[in-house]
């Protein structure tokens, strides 16, 4: 199977492409950035709000893992409106590219956070998930909400994997394990916080990145899964677990934070069932490799990254079908809306109206765009804001001088719009506006404005 890792350049995607090689598999990457963990597996470079550049790294696959996301909630609290760009949006994206390019099936990356809040001892898939509180969850779920729909509208098949707290080699270093590790190396007291009995469903990333796979066979169309662990393990104990592995070094106790995952106890059985999937890595064991693994990683040189040249020859190809892709479109219908313009304004000339009269519907067409212009592509960006405003009000006024004032008609030779023409000026004013703003809103579908970067570049 022909397989799309969205995110497989990171924690838990490189693991699924390595997993989704050794079963036969043929993975594609698509990520922001080349894996640092393998070269030889096609990578498309790009970004989940390039819907073109997506449909295209899709073509010929059978189904899209997807993984890339804003997945550091402190991050996410951080970036809100890029973290949902990517997680809501992005998976909107992600959907709407595997309809265009009619892959069968997009699995999609969730966590156990959406059960954050719930009551009773212990729950599963079917339980009734509550609002979320944290922004991460709202995004996550919004992508399992976009997947359900996406198969209601458009009979998408979709997999919805909640993941459990992934831990083991290639973790980011502010999660938990990795934390404490580091701190142990350094000499360092481990800091936990309240009394250390807060107990998360960890979950081995190997044993994770086998139930993505698991999760491509058919039983698994439309399904949600749980991938967790059958045990919970407090702070305190991860604390004395890597005081035991890697050096006595002390634990210190500090306040509880707000933004940790205090859930119930979450149930993996269906997965079991169904998929034949369980989390096999004891929790020592997992973290005695993740150690062993950061251990060789530190002392080992800088991985080599991916190969530039290699990225650049691959990446021209598709760089030049992207361009062609998404300026092609917009660049006709610009064309053909001017065309429609001028058909317009000679349809105009041939009711034999004087040239000073023609002349003022041109001016006043051409203004109103030029004004639509400035407006909707500068004003959103606060940075160009002040530019728009200025220059819009000049536009304005040099229009208004040529067309109303007795100076301005010998300069410019034009006429105030007398009844007929006036009529036919607001509604030569409306086509031109229709026409922009159909073309601006397919330039922002085929990314080529970016209004969120603006907004971002100018923060
Ligand atoms: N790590 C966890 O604790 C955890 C827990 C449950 C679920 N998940 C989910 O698992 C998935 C993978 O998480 P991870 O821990 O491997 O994260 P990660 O940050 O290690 O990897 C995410 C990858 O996605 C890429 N990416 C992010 N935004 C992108 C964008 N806008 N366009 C293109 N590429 C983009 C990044 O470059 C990175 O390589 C995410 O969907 C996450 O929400 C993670």
């Amino acid at each position: 199977m022909k397989v799309l890792v969205t995110g497989g350049s990171g924690f838990i995607g490189s693991h699924v492409v390595d997993q989704l090689v050794d079963a036969g598999h043929k993975p594609v990457i698509y990520d922001r950035r080349p894996s640092p963990y393998r070269d030889d597996i096609q990578t498309e470079l790009g970004e989940l709000s390039d819907l073109t550049m997506l449909e295209l790294a899709m073509s010929g696959c059978d189904a899209v893992l997807h993984l890339a996301a804003a997945a550091d909630v402190n991050e996410v609290a951080k970036m809100p409106v890029e973290s949902e760009a990517a997680n809501a949006r992005g998976t909107l994206n992600v959907l709407e590219a595997a309809r265009g390019a009619g892959v069968k099936r997009v699995v999609y990356a969730s966590t156990i956070w959406v059960y954050t809040g719930e009551s009773g001892e212990r729950v599963d898939e079917e339980s009734n998930l509550g609002m979320p509180n944290h922004l991460y969850t709202a995004s996550k779920l919004a992508g399992e909400m976009y997947c359900r729909s996406y198969n209601e509208l458009y009979e998408l098949e979709y997999t919805v994997l909640r993941f459990g707290i992934p831990y083991g080699p290639r973790a980011r270093p502010a999660a938990v394990v990795p934390a404490f590790v580091g701190k142990a190396m350094a000499g360092e007291a481990l800091t936990v916080a309240g009394a250390g009995d807060q107990s998360r469903r960890f979950v081995y990333v190997e044993d994770l990145a086998s139930g993505c796979v698991k999760a491509l066979d058919p039983i698994a169309a439309n399904r949600t899964y749980n991938l967790v662990s059958d045990s919970s393990v407090t702070i305190l104990e991860i604390a004395e677990l890597v005081q035991e592995l890697v050096a006595p070094t002390g634990i210190e106790y500090t306040e509880q934070r707000t933004a940790d995952y205090v859930g119930v106890e979450v149930s993996g059985v269906r997965a079991e069932e169904e998929l034949g999937w369980t989390a096999v890595t004891p929790f020592a064991e997992g973290v005695s490799r993740y150690v062993e693994w950061r251990r060789e990683d530190e002392a080992a040189a800088p991985v080599p990254m991916q190969p530039v040249a290699k990225v650049a020859t691959e990446g021209f190809t598709t760089a030049l079908t992207r361009v062609r892709k998404s300026v092609a479109m917009p660049f006709a219908y610009a064309v053909a809306s001017l065309m429609m313009l001028a058909a317009y304004v000679v349809a105009v000339d041939s009711l034999g109206l004087p040239d000073a009269q023609v002349g003022t519907l041109a001016v006043t067409m051409i203004a109103a765009l030029a004004v639509f212009l400035l407006i909707e592509l500068m004003w959103r960006n606060p940075k160009t804001r002040a530019i728009s405003a200025v220059s819009s009000a000049l536009v304005t006024a040099i229009f208004v001088f040529a067309v109303m004032t007795p100076w301005g008609h010998q300069v410019f030779h034009l006429a105030t719009p007398g009844r007929p023409l006036f009529v036919l000026t607001i509604t030569g004013v409306a086509l031109v506006i229709a026409l922009a703003s159909a073309g601006i809103a397919l330039a922002r579908r085929r990314g080529l404005i970016d209004d969120v970067a603006a907004v971002r570049l100018s923060a």
